[in-house]
């Protein structure tokens, strides 16, 4: 039987092995995929114990992502680049890292908008931290016209809009409008508008008619205060669950061996949860 398992402290919370055991019925497959917390001290021991006892890989979560880059044998070049890893495989006794987080995001928008031209559309980032990273990584990639970062935090944003090159600009959170003027697609890659997190501001997007799509990558709430105000502004909006279910879908056929048989299956799945959630 395969196994796998997503290691994180806390880890209570995460919604990982919903995804994968869904797909591991659904696609028929005798596989096994829990969730482990470890203990800081533990960290690197548990990742070599799993290594030598049978396990296909790991999914790493918070607080891991970056303290298990440094004790992987080998990174992808998405994951040197990060400093992040969200994924680790054990190939030939060695501990391979990758992150797909990136990917999952560019994944869920081109599900919904399977015509987007990266080239052609000038893309705000609102966050600097580690989803933000990863976001704007996947966006250089696939050589987005422009890379906007507006963080709170300002430092945060120029340090990493110094790292993507000169397709980036960096703007303070109180200088939103400047960095919007330009913007045709914007994506929320902060934690404002989390159940329990910190209330979203007001962005009033109805000034600025050239933003034509919103994608937020939280997913709890469904509906975000963002993706409200997104659509009563007339922009097409992209919700979080679909990142989430994207960045499990490479994980899955390392861990298994395939693609699951229905990468949406769990959408539905995933939305009652947030209703339980929100009925807590
Ligand atoms: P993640 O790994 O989910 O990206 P993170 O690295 O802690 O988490 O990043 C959280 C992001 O949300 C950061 O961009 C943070 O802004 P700062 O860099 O200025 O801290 C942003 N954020 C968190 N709380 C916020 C708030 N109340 N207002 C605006 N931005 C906030």
């Amino acid at each position: 039987m395969k196994k796998a398992a997503v290691i994180g402290f806390p880890i209570k919370h995460s919604w990982s092995p919903d995804i994968h055991n869904f797909w591991l019925k659904s696609s028929k497959i005798n596989g096994e995929y829990k969730k482990i917390k470890v203990q800081p001290e533990e960290l690197q021991n548990f990742i070599l114990k799993a290594k030598n006892s049978g396990y296909s890989g790991l999914n790493v979560t918070v607080p891991y992502k970056e303290k298990v880059a440094q004790i992987c044998d080998e990174l992808s070049g998405i994951a040197i680049k990060l400093g992040a890893v969200n994924l680790i495989t054990f190939r030939g006794g060695k501990i391979f890292g990758d992150n797909t987080d990136g990917e999952g995001f560019i994944a869920s928008v081109l599900n919904k908008l399977p015509n987007l031209s990266f080239e052609n559309n000038n893309f705000a980032i609102l966050g600097a931290g580690g989803a933000a990273k990863s976001i704007a990584y996947a966006l250089s990639e696939r050589k987005a016209k422009k890379i906007i970062i507006i963080n709170r935090d300002l430092e945060k944003a120029k340090k990493l809009s110094e790292k993507i090159g000169e397709t980036a600009e960096a703007y303070s959170l109180t200088d939103i409008k400047k960095g919007l003027k330009k913007t045709t697609f914007l994506i929320n890659a902060t934690s404002m508008g989390m159940a329990g997190g910190p209330p979203p501001i007001k962005m009033g997007l109805s000034g600025f008619p050239s933003i034509l799509c919103f994608a937020d990558i939280v997913y709890n709430p469904g509906i975000t205060g963002f993706m409200q105000e997104a659509s009563l502004s007339g922009i097409k909006v992209i919700g979080g669950i679909g990142m989430l279910i994207n960045q499990a879908a490479p994980s899955f056929e390392a861990f298994y061996g395939q693609p699951p048989k229905n990468p949406e299956g769990p959408y539905a799945l995933l939305e009652n949860k947030i209703m339980d959630v929100g009925n807590d």
